[in-house]
C-alpha cells in the first residue's frame, strides 16, 4: 500500500471545549489508485488530509491516537526534518 492511515483521532482543544474532529478514520490508498472520500460539511475531510499531510493547526489540533502509514513509514514517528522531506516532493495537498 502506497497509504494506510489506520484508526485516526484528531481533537481540538478550544476554549469551549474538546471537538472530537476525526474519530477512528481508517483507508488505505494503493499507487496509480484514486481514492474519493465524501462526507457532510464539517465531517473530518481536510482535518484529517492534514494530518496526514503533517501540516494540522497544533494547538489547537492534536492527534490523539492512529497511525498513518506512507510506504510502510509510520509519519506519526518521523522527525518533523524528515516529514519535510516527503511533504512536497513526495506527497501534496491542494
Ligand atoms: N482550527 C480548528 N479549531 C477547532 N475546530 C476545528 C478546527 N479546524 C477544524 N475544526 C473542526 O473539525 C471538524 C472537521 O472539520 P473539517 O475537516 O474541516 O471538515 P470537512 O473538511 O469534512 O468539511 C469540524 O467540526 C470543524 O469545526
Ligand atoms: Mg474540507
Amino acid at each position: 500500500m502506497l497509504l494506510e492511515v489506520r484508526d485516526l483521532h484528531v481533537e481540538f482543544r478550544t476554549r469551549d471545549g474538546v471537538a472530537k474532529a476525526v474519530n477512528g478514520v481508517d483507508y488505505s490508498v494503493d499507487e496509480g489508485e484514486t481514492l474519493a472520500v465524501l462526507g457532510e460539511s464539517g465531517s473530518g475531510k481536510s482535518v484529517t488530509a492534514q494530518a496526514i499531510m503533517g501540516i494540522l493547526d497544533t494547538p489547537p489540533g492534536k492527534i490523539t491516537g492512529g497511525e498513518i502509514l506512507f510506504q510502510g513509514r509510520d509519519l506519526l514517528k518521523l522527525k518533523e526534518e524528515e516529514r519535510r522531506k516527503v511533504r512536497g516532493a513526495e506527497m501534496a495537498m491542494i
